[in-house]
């Protein structure tokens, strides 16, 4: 792949919000077959108002990140698993599925159109990728559209919670963003929708987001708005909650293996109870944008519980954290099958 310079953008402050690249892709589903998909430039969708997206949330998307090696070539993390998590929300909106090789090679277009904006390797910023499935085309009953829209947008973003390794505190919210057998454990837009309130309420009191419990009794943590949860134990195990109602991160599953594989650690899903953090010496909150997040401190019923220390990360959190943007960005020998150079 040639090598473009890398536009000059403030790579240190970018947070996690839009700019607009020169790409995106765009690909429709009409009578019972995806075309090939173009990139274009224009970051605009025109559909019908009567789309089961816009009415019936019928839609799902992907998080995912190209990272800068220190060689200057690009890289994705584990892009099957996000193409496989789609296929699992397709299948549960009724939605057709986009073949794995499509949702990769998808990527890889849009990711090398777009090049010159992949953040520098020394700027530890990244490209978030953006997969998206719309339903639809003129529909006014509660069904499944009969078509549908596949696209790709990016931007270059750097902490996705202000801080980085720097720990942020979380609220526990009285709200679900999920029921027990609903839709939390799929990429879909209802549940994120269901999550806006409780974030802003969390905001508006100062907390980087909110925890959910579990839907059903209220007394395990389940995850964080748009990250799972994770803490340490005592005797150094990794743990984190395995529910129904959560989606199950990618991040989560390369930690886990990260904590096994590279250091030694035992990590398996437990409950967290909420009245039980006590058991815990660190904390964190694991996704593609949040990456690690470690977490400082978790709010509930008015009182606030400090993990390892409001203002340092604890030293678990940091290894697994040197390890999981190690093996990203090219780094450290990642495990087989989870690196793909674009
Ligand atoms: N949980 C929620 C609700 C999310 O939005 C995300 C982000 O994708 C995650 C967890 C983390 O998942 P992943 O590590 O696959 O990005
Ligand atoms: C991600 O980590 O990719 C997410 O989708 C989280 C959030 C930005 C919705």
């Amino acid at each position: 792949m040639d090598k473009p310079e890398i536009i000059k953008l403030d790579y240190q402050n970018l947070g996690f919000s839009y700019i607009k690249l020169k790409y995106n892709y765009i690909s429709y589903y009409r009578n019972g077959q995806w075309d090939e998909g173009v990139l274009r430039g224009e970051d605009t969708v025109t559909i019908a108002a009567t789309s089961t997206c816009l009415h019936y949330g019928q839609e799902a998307f992907e998080g995912m990140k190209a990272f800068r090696r220190q060689d200057g070539g690009i890289q994705l993390f584990r892009p099957d698993e996000n193409a496989k998590r789609l296929q699992r929300s397709c299948k549960r909106l009724l939605m057709p599925e986009i073949p794995i090789d499509k949702f990769i090679n998808a990527v890889k277009l849009v990711v090398k159109a777009n090049q010159e904006y992949v953040p520098p390797y020394e700027s530890k910023a990244s490209l978030y990728i953006r997969p998206y499935i719309l339903g639809i085309g003129d529909n006014m009953g509660v069904r499944p559209a009969k078509e549908y829209l596949f696209g790709i947008i990016c931007t270059p973003v750097g902490a996705y919670f202000k801080g980085g390794l720097a720990p942020v505190n979380f609220n526990v919210t009285e709200y679900d963003r999920a029921a027990p057998n609903g839709t939390g454990d799929i990429k879909v837009g209802g549940n994120y929708a269901a999550s806006l309130h409780s974030h802003e309420v969390a905001k508006e009191k100062g907390f980087a987001d909110c925890i959910y419990l579990d839907p059903l009794t209220h007394t395990k943590i389940d995850e964080a708005g748009a990250a799972n949860f994770f803490a340490i134990t005592r005797d150094n195990r990794l743990i984190t909650p395995y529910s129904k109602s959560i989606l199950p991160s990618i991040t989560r599953m390369s930690i886990m293996q990260i904590a096994r594989d590279y250091l030694g650690m035992v990590a398996e899903h437990q409950d967290v109870y909420i009245d039980k953090l006590d058991e815990y010496t660190e904390a964190g909150a694991c996704g593609t944008a949040a990456v690690i997040s470690p977490i400082g401190g978790i709010e509930y019923q008015g009182k606030m519980h400090v993990f390892h220390s409001l203002t340092e990360v604890g030293p678990i959190t940091r290894k697994l954290y040197d390890l999981l943007t190690g093996i990203q960005y090219g780094d450290v020998v990642a495990p087989e099958g989870w690196i793909y150079l674009v």
